[in-house]
């Protein structure tokens, strides 16, 4: 996943049945190496729905291709199902399909493998990775107007608010016993209390609200696992995406921790092997 640029158009894609673009309207959110995002309805005209769809790869073999695409929608909806079943915040799916047809042929024979579909809850609201870099954009205009790199306590305590929220995510998480396997703030969703507190675009310039629940989407690399070792890679994974992609942030990053501790009675012996993976982490970027 390295490309943010927007799906094919509507116009120009003829997305996978049951979708149709002339009673359906397909709106591009996303395209990454691997899925393409378009909000969508689904079930009813009324329910906001996020269309996740993993072409086929022409370039690798069909047999291959077919296994891997369907093992990983798989899992992303196994994992979906059971954590909403815990009650840990994350969509809910509404339906998928692991290997639907394209066009094979001239004549429209829909019997070629065009990839596979999962629909889900539309998630409101903003991704971590956003709301952070608006807010370090803030506060680089705060320390030209001052001359001073230091961080007013009241934005400080905002950050701090947001990252224990993201631990306790996290620590429900663990507890349902089910590793992300790629925790970064994009994949992170700040769903706000109500939809009049979301951030306005025109509020560029302004420090972002955090207020709101953490909705934790992306489980194509998830796995279930009650293994110590596990949380620890997926904690310390968190931790690297907060050092490279919100410097700023970095200094806060034990708060995650904090809220990891408060919400999961297992986070003891996690927090304890996430020190060992740490060193080894270090040990490795020595080694080069
Ligand atoms: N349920 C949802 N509700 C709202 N927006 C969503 C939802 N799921 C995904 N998105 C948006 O689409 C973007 C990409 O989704 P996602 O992270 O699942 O794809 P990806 O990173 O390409 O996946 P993968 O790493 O599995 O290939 C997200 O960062 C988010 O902005
Ligand atoms: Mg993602």
């Amino acid at each position: 996943m390295t490309t943010a640029d927007p799906p094919p158009s509507s116009s120009t894609y003829t997305p996978p049945p049951p979708f149709n673009t002339s009673t359906t309207p397909l709106i591009p959110i996303y395209q990454g190496a691997e899925a393409h995002l378009y909000k969508t309805t689904f079930l009813t005209p009324s329910t906001p729905a996020a269309l996740k769809i993993r072409p086929s790869k022409p370039y690798r073999h069909p047999i291959l291709d077919r296994r891997l695409t369907r093992a990983r929608i798989l899992q992303e909806a196994r994992c979906l199902h059971k954590l909403v079943k815990e009650d840990v915040s994350v969509p809910a799916v509404l339906g998928l399909d692991w290997e639907f047809a394209v066009a094979a042929d001239n004549e429209g024979n829909r019997n070629g493998n065009g990839g596979s579909w999962l629909v889900m809850e539309w998630i409101e609201g903003e991704v971590v990775r956003v709301i952070l870099e608006r807010w370090e954009r803030y506060m680089k205009g705060l320390a030209r107007e001052s001359g001073s790199q230091e961080i007013p306590e009241g934005e400080a305590e905002k950050v701090r608010g947001l990252l224990r929220k993201i631990g306790a995510a996290v620590g429900s998480l663990h507890k349902a016993g089910v590793i992300h396997g790629d925790l970064t703030t994009s994949n992170l969703i700040l769903r706000p209390f109500s939809p009049a507190a979301a951030n306005a675009p025109e509020e560029e310039h302004s420090s972002p609200s955090m207020e709101g629940e953490i909705v934790m989407i992306d489980f194509g690399l998830a796995s279930q696992s009650v293994q110590d070792e596990d949380r620890a890679v997926d904690l310390y994974v968190l931790e690297r995406a907060f050092g490279s992609s919100h410097p700023r942030t970095e200094k806060f990053f034990e708060e995650v921790l904090v809220g990891y501790r408060e919400s999961y009675k297992g986070a003891g012996p996690a927090l304890k092997r996430l020190e060992d993976v740490r060193m080894r982490g270090r040990k490795r970027s020595m080694i080069g």
